[in-house]
Parts: structure tokens; C-alpha cells; sequence
């Protein structure tokens, strides 16, 4: 399914993803994009068929194809997608609007999930790995220890939520290739930071009570300085 244009929710208010601090930025959309057309990932993807799960607004692939990665076919697929028109209307470009299970088995050369694979994966367990069908799987994952400052119940919210990557994958039977940490240098208002807890934008507070939110709301007006600077760190995993 190919979306028109006007289809296609582009503009970023109407997204829940939007107001992400530092994660909507053009910067952040850059840097993400250096990383899938740089050194270590572009020539897996190049001249072969990705699939991105859970895409998101997909924008990363608009700077990536910019900076000169060259896949032969992108596939986003996102029930919250939101890509630009200008990359929805690449003829090597299909944006599904859909849930994974609404359009599986995928199947592509490279799939590729970003800071989406625990979703998938406490969805579907192993069964995912029959839904997306792929020779090499890429994962984009937050790490173990929480990397901004957070309270003790945030961290104690946040590890339990965090999935043992390696596990899983040797339990599928697969095997890491390559293993590398990218780290976002971000620097933010607490504000800021504030209107991303009110909105859960962190996917381990989307299941907790307002008690939480507000308590952790508090302990950010206490405890952090007006201006945060913390490095967002992302562990990628390449497995086949
Ligand atoms: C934390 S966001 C990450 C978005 C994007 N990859 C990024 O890094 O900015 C997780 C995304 O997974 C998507 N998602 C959740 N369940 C999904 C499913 N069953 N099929 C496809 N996408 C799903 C959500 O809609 C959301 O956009």
C-alpha cells in the first residue's frame, strides 16, 4: 500500500511522537541518519531491501538517503507513521501506515527495528522473528542503566522494562555480528524535560499512574538543574 500525500500526517502536532524534546529535533533526525549511512551500517543496506518496524515519523530515512545511503527498496511500516511527503514520494519508498501484524510476514533483506524491538518483542515473543523474515536484523536499544538523571523509582521503573537483548537473540537461534554504542550529545531545559514526562515519552512510564508522573515531575523540579546535559545513548545490536 502506497500513501498519497495527503495521507500521510506529516505535520508534527498531530503526531503523539512530536513533542519529544531533543528526539524530534532536525539535529537528532542528522545524527541518526550519519549513523545508518555511515561506515559500520550503510553497506549492509546498500543495493539490498530494509524494512523499518516501527518507524515512527520515519524522518531518519529522509537524512539518511540525503547523506547518500542507498537502499534499493525502504519499507517503513508504523501505525503512528509520519513520514515527510518528500520521502513517501521516492519511488524506492512504500510507507505503511499499519501495525506489523496488519501487513506481516514481512520479509526484507535488512530489518531494522529502532527503540521498537521490545514493543514488538513482548507482543509477539519469538513469534516476531515469523511476522518480520529477514538475513540480518538491526536493533537500536536503550541501554541497561538509565543515561539522564532520573530517581531511584524511575530507575526502578526503567530496569525491569529493559529487555536482555542478547538473550532473546541466542534464544532465537540467531547471533550477534557487530555490536556498537551511538551516543546523542543533548542538551535540554528542564522544562523541557518536564513536558516529556508529562507526555510519557519515555516508553518505560507509558503503563504507570499519574501518582508516578507527578512524584517524578517533583523530584525534577528538586533535584536537576535548569539546563540538562547528558549523552542519549544507543546500543545497536547486528544480528543474523
Ligand atoms: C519508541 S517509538 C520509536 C519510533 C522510531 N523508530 C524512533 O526511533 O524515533 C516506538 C514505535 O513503535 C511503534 N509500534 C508499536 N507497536 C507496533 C507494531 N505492532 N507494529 C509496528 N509498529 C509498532 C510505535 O507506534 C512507535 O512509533
Amino acid at each position: 500500500m502506497r500513501l498519497e500525500a495527503s495521507q500521510i500526517d506529516h505535520g508534527e502536532q498531530q503526531l503523539p511522537w512530536a513533542k519529544r524534546g531533543w528526539l524530534a529535533s532536525e539535529d537528532y533526525y542528522a545524527f541518526w541518519g550519519a549513523v545508518l549511512a555511515g561506515d559500520d551500517l550503510r553497506a549492509r543496506m546498500d543495493g539490498r531491501q530494509v524494512a523499518d518496524i516501527g518507524a515512527g515519523n520515519g524522518r531518519i530515512w529522509q537524512a539518511a538517503l540525503e547523506q547518500g545511503l542507498e537502499p534499493d527498496g525502504l519499507r517503513l511500516i508504523d501505525p503512528d507513521l509520519g513520514v515527510v511527503p518528500e520521502l513517501a514520494a521516492r519511488p524506492n519508498v512504500l510507507a505503511q501506515k499499519n501495525a506489523l501484524e496488519e501487513v506481516a510476514p514481512v520479509t526484507a533483506d535488512v530489518a531494522l527495528f529502532k527503540q521498537s524491538f521490545h514493543l514488538i518483542y513482548n507482543k509477539f515473543g519469538s513469534e516476531m522473528f515469523d511476522l518480520v523474515q529477514a538475513d540480518t536484523y538491526l536493533t537500536f536499544a536503550m541501554p541497561k542503566e538509565i543515561e539522564w538523571p532520573a530517581s531511584e523509582a524511575f530507575m526502578g521503573l526503567y530496569r525491569p522494562t529493559y529487555l536482555d537483548y542478547h538473550q532473546i537473540i541466542e534464544e532465537s537461534g540467531k547471533t550477534v555480528v557487530e555490536e556498537n554504542c551511538y551516543e546523542y550529545a543533548v542538551q535540554m531545559a528542564r522544562s523541557e524535560w518536564i513536558a516529556m514526562l508529562e507526555h510519557r515519552f519515555v516508553s518505560c512510564l507509558a503503563e504507570c499512574d499519574e501518582r508516578f508522573i507527578a512524584d517524578e515531575i517533583d523530584w525534577a523540579m528538586h533535584n536537576l538543574p535548569e539546563e540538562l546535559v547528558f549523552n542519549d545513548t544507543l546500543e545497536c545490536l547486528v544480528f543474523e
